[in-house]
């Protein structure tokens, strides 16, 4: 039996006796596009005369090219400098349409290079969606011409904490060394490029109405303080500092998006909603105001509101809201896709309320736990996920009906860069779970740990080809 190495593994491989004797596997292949399979699916026919990748799309036609091209690897050797490839037949097609991966650009900035090289991964894995999530209270990341302090003023932190942080904490350490960066619309571009030549859609994500002290730094007049002047969050944690409910700020967040809107086509965008604290709305009288004249019981509802109006600018280009769990809560539109993340049971909660959900649930694939020892392992946020509990992650919750479990549309694993200062470490904890996730994210059939690992020995080379570090297996 051939060595073949493909990940995540297909859904059905055959492997016959013989061999196709070839000068070029890559270049000898015949490709088609066919109607006589799903727009997902794809086949792999390699005979005695030679190779066919058949698919029902361009997509998944790339996706045949990726597993073709691990296949070929167990090519032997053959005489005038000719290889023998094996005869293997794949018959292929994923089992979500949202195979996602999060990077957080805004706790550290990650340069452009980088996040190409994020992309490249995702495409050796198969998996489609980079979500971006570009702001947050430590840092704004992307360049809005309307309003040029958004990156002027809050793409810079002065310093940055040191050390772990823990649960209300108000003394730190900091390291001296101004962080920051963003990119133009340019780079943007170039990455929303990059990336649709993969088969990879980037979702951008402005978090909002909480996680804005970046913004609010460079725009006082959206806090609830405009009087006061914060800077950008040099520690981590959730910040009580919210945009307000004012009508110009509905405005300038509408402004913001409409030119986000231009810079990436994803038919979905993220708008967050994750972790916003009411309490300077409770105390804001323009928020009183305004949550008597809409008839809410209490200032949290606010959310919903302020996301509700936003989220019109996405409406009027087709353009579908995704937000984290929280929104489910806050009386959001039924057609948003809800981001599961703080745990499996959330993304439950959202199906039964008939949401769409990417199950993202923080006990599986938050790629900022810890993957071992914590005594020996780089600082981590904490939490516990070794590659193993990766492997054994269940995307569908077991408690959903038949139409419940249908509106399950994928899964992502999220990479938050709080204590990941650059590309070495978002590397280190990323691969090789990312690995792990692609498989689950893809529907492989699950056979056994250590046959997982026998696949992913020789994968790890095709990880280091592209310059992206990982964690050494154990
Ligand atoms: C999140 O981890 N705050 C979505």
């Amino acid at each position: 039996m051939p060595d073949i190495a493909i990940v995540p593994a297909p859904h059905e491989l055959t492997v016959d006796e013989g061999r196709w004797i070839t000068a070029d596997p890559i270049a000898g292949a015949v490709r088609d596009v066919v109607e006589n399979l799903d727009a997902t699916e794809y086949r792999i026919d390699i005979s005695t005369d030679g190779a066919r990748l058949t698919a029902g799309s361009e997509d998944a036609l790339r996706h045949a090219e990726t597993t073709y091209a691990q296949l070929v690897e167990a090519a032997e050797p053959a005489e005038h400098g000719k290889v023998a490839v094996p005869l293997a037949h794949v018959a292929d097609a994923p089992r979500f349409g949202w195979r996602g991966m999060m990077l957080d650009v805004a706790r550290h900035f990650m340069p452009k290079e980088f996040v190409l090289r994020v992309i490249d991964v995702l495409a050796l894995h198969r998996l489609n969606v980079l979500h971006f999530h570009l702001t947050d209270d430590q840092g704004w990341r992307v360049e809005i011409e309307a309003y040029p302090k958004l990156t002027e003023v809050g793409a810079w932190r002065e310093h940055t904490m040191v050390g772990k942080m823990s649960h209300g904490q108000t003394d730190f350490e900091y390291d001296g060394i101004r962080h920051g960066g963003f990119y133009t619309k340019d780079e943007l571009w170039e990455i929303v490029a990059y990336a649709a030549e993969r088969g990879i859609t980037v979702v951008p994500e402005i978090d909002l109405p909480g996680h804005m002290q970046a913004a609010i730094t460079a725009y006082p007049e959206l806090g609830n303080h405009p009087d006061q002047q914060l800077s950008v969050r040099p520690y981590w944690g959730i910040s009580d500092d919210v945009l307000n409910v004012n009508d110009a700020t509905v405005e300038f967040v509408k402004t913001v998006l409409r030119e986000v809107l231009e810079i990436f086509p994803s038919p979905y965008v993220h708008l967050g909603g994750d972790e916003c604290p009411s309490v300077q709305w409770a105390e804001s009288e323009v928020a009183q105001k305004r949550q008597a004249e809409l008839g809410l019981d209490e200032p949290g509802q606010l959310q919903g509101w302020f996301t509700a109006q936003v989220a019109e600018v996405l409406a009027e280009q087709g353009r579908r809201l995704v937000g984290w769990d929280e929104m489910v809560e806050t009386d959001c539109p039924k057609d948003a896709v809800i981001m599961a993340w703080r745990s499996a049971q959330r993304g439950e909660v959202a199906a039964k309320a008939g949401h769409e959900v990417v199950m993202a649930p923080c006990e599986s694939v938050y790629f900022d736990y810890y993957q071992g020892d914590p005594a020996t392992e780089p600082l981590a946020i904490g939490g516990d996920i070794p590659l193993r509990k990766v492997y054994d992650f269940e995307v569908i919750p077991a408690a959903l009906s038949a139409a419940e479990q249908a509106l399950i549309v994928g899964t992502q694993c999220q990479i938050w860069t709080e204590y990941m200062e650059g590309p070495e470490q978002v590397g280190y904890m990323l691969l090789p779970r990312l690995s792990a996730f692609a498989e689950r994210a893809w529907g492989s059939p699950k056979t056994s740990y250590d046959e997982f690992l026998a696949r992913l020995r020789p994968h790890l080379k095709r990880i280091e080809n592209l310059g992206v570090n990982y964690r050494p297996l154990d």
